[in-house]
């Protein structure tokens, strides 16, 4: 595992808010490999998560631990594997891109070599000797990304990465991500308030409410929970057919309901049954499918009495 959370609890209080319970008794396991999505919206608690994760502020209550290590007390013995990028990334906008990762690879003790590798992973490499003040806003957070690659981390963790950037910058942060995910290497922990991004990017997904966990698994398992129960779309020739349809399967204890103009909504996943009592009574339907929750659905359903911000 390369994120282990029990039991913890984060609490702020504010001299006017009083107090707010951030993260909620959180347990969570992150496995080593691809992309984690850490999915909640607005103030559900995910930079707190994270600030916690990397030692920035302290946890109330609970274990934590990173890459095998207990946070705070052994997290120096991982840092060195565990990049990071938390709110708005530091750069200096006055040098170019190269020079920005040169300081911080000369820091580390890593190569230069390294610092060109980067570049071209990031997709950066044609304008990297310009100065970044004339970046767009995903060319920055691009760079930033590299930033926190260059000791090749076996986790890499990003807080809403493409927050602000326009529609063309997030879709290159995302192919990145999508990139590092891919590569083995390293384990991506990110999050985000929004679902389409996780749905893009992500091969499993944690749901945050309130501090709490509502979901966590394989996107395809989240989606399998919220949609539990399963429905099937079924057209049928006219509404009148609909209307008898209906009938014939609430005389078999399944409810249905209209989906116009010819069609129902069942409750039920249970495809050859349904199409067994309908053809007994003379009803062939013309079509049948299993109505497949998206995770839009699933957010909603889990979250649904937060806000959710989407
Ligand atoms: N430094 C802080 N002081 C007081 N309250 C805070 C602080 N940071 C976060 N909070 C509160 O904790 C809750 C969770 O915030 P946060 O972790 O930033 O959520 P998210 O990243 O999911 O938007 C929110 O209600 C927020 O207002
Ligand atoms: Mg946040």
């Amino acid at each position: 595992m390369v994120i282990e959370l029990t039991g913890v609890r984060k609490t702020y209080s504010g001299v006017r808010s009083g107090r707010t319970v951030a993260v909620d008794g959180l347990s969570l396991t992150v496995p080593r490999g691809g992309v984690h999505g850490f999915l909640g919206p607005n103030g559900s608690g995910k930079t707190t998560t994270i600030r916690i994760l990397l030692g920035l502020v302290a946890a109330d209550a609970g274990e934590v631990r990173v890459l095998g290590a207990r946070v705070p007390h052994e997290l120096a013995r991982v840092t060195g594997s565990v990049g990071a990028l938390v709110e708005s990334p530091q750069l200096f906008p006055s040098f170019s891109g190269r020079r920005n990762l040169q300081i911080l690879a000369t820091l580390a003790d890593l190569p230069a070599t390294r610092v060109d590798e980067l570049l071209e992973f990031v997709g950066l490499a044609d304008r990297a000797d310009d100065r970044v003040k004339g970046y767009s806003l995903g060319m920055r957070q691009r760079l930033a990304i590299a930033a926190a690659m260059l000791k090749s981390p076996a986790l890499l963790i990003l807080d809403e990465p493409t927050n602000g950037l326009d529609p063309a910058g997030m879709v290159e942060v995302r192919e990145l991500i999508r990139a590092l995910g891919s590569d083995g290497r390293t384990t991506v922990f990110l999050s985000s308030h929004l679902l389409a991004e996780v749905a893009a990017v992500c091969d499993a997904v944690t749901i945050l409410r309130r501090g709490q966990l509502v979901a966590s698994g394989d996107v395809a398992e989240v989606l399998a929970m919220a949609g539990g129960g399963g429905q099937l779309r079924i057209a049928l020739r006219d509404a009148d057919e609909a209307g008898r349809a209906a009938a014939v399967l609430g005389e078999h204890g399944i409810s249905a309901a209209p989906a116009p103009p010819a069609g129902l909504l069942v409750a039920s996943d249970d495809g050859a049954g349904v199409n067994a009592a309908l053809g007994a009574a003379g009803i062939w339907a013309r079509e049948l499918a299993p109505v497949r929750p998206d995770l839009e659905r699933a957010f909603l359903d889990l979250t649904a009495d937060g806000e959710a911000v989407l």
